[in-house]
């Protein structure tokens, strides 16, 4: 991997996450290093259990408390030592700079209200002033959905599991910020959906310059979507690198491992 010489976006040094005992703990995560660029598609991919979700909360400090403990480490984001700020810099932080999409759409969306009204209230929440019917409708044409003023009428449970992530993307994307952290964010879709998420992720990484962490179990995900993989087990990275490269000619055997699990890696068509 060529060393880059611009700052990182996000710099991760020697992440230790416990849970449990004092004295016997789970070490999710066991000094775990990794960075995002800006503008970059970064994947953290590894088994269920690996310590994926829990690394990727942490940028924002929001470690399950108390069962899970930060033990180690620190997380740089653009100068800012996450893990030394009060709630009020944690608030300010979370949502609006760093922006999370989850795999099920529809736990995280509120049933009783118009998707609109949702995307709507992070408008308001974050940025104050911006016209807000306008500006929904804005961003459900920018993540995808046909017919926008139609969309923001409509209840969750209205629309498909594909719409209802866009619509999670969107309301990520309410608050303009400049990390979205997607995870496996299309585990819950069908194959053909899956691959029009992922390459709305790709287009709004070109348009809004957005930086990317994207969680997965999955290999093939990664070589279309990623431009880099850090790849976990047991809690630590055991490799890391440019996609293709990892992909081409992986060096650690449980890399080969999950290669062996992605039944076919397609390329484009
Ligand atoms: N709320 C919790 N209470 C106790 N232990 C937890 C909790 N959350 C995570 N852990 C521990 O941390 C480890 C890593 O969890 P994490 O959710 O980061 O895994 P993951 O790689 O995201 O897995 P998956 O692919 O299933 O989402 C788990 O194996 C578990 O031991
Ligand atoms: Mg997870």
């Amino acid at each position: 991997m060529t060393e880059r010489t611009d700052k990182p976006l996000v710099d991760v040094q020697g992440l230790q996450i416990h849970f449990g005992s004092v004295s016997n703990p789970v070490r999710a995560v066991d000094g775990v290093d990794f960075q995002i660029f800006s503008g970059e598609i970064v994947a953290l991919v590894g088994e269920s259990g690996s310590g994926k979700s829990i690394s990727a909360l942490a940028l924002a400090k929001l470690v399950p408390e108390p069962a899970g403990r930060i033990v180690g480490g620190s997380v740089n984001f653009q100068g800012l030592e996450v893990f030394d700020l009060d709630n009020s810099e944690l608030r300010k932080l979370r949502g609006a700079r760093i922006a999370y999409i989850f795999q099920e759409p529809a736990t995280s969306l509120n049933p009783v209200y118009t998707v609109g009204w949702q995307i709507g209230e992070a408008i308001r929440l974050h940025r104050k002033g911006v016209p807000i019917k306008a500006e929904v409708e804005k961003l459900l044409a920018s993540v995808g959905l046909p017919d926008p003023a139609r969309a923001a009428k409509a209840y969750p449970h209205e629309l498909s599991g594909g719409m209802q992530q866009r619509v999670m993307i969107a309301m990520a994307l309410a608050c303009d910020p400049e990390l979205l952290v997607a995870d496996e964010p299309t585990t819950a879709l069908d194959v053909t959906v899956q691959k029009q998420i992922l390459d709305l992720l790709i287009e709004l990484r070109k348009t809004r310059g957005l930086s990317i962490l994207l969680i997965t179990h999955n290999l093939g995900i990664v070589a279309n979507t990623a431009d880099r993989v850090y790849v976990m087990n047991g809690g630590k990275i055991v490799e890391s690198g440019e996609t293709k490269t990892v992909l081409r000619t992986p060096h650690h055997e449980y890399t080969r491992k999950l290669l062996k699990a992605v039944p076919r890696l397609r390329k484009e068509t």
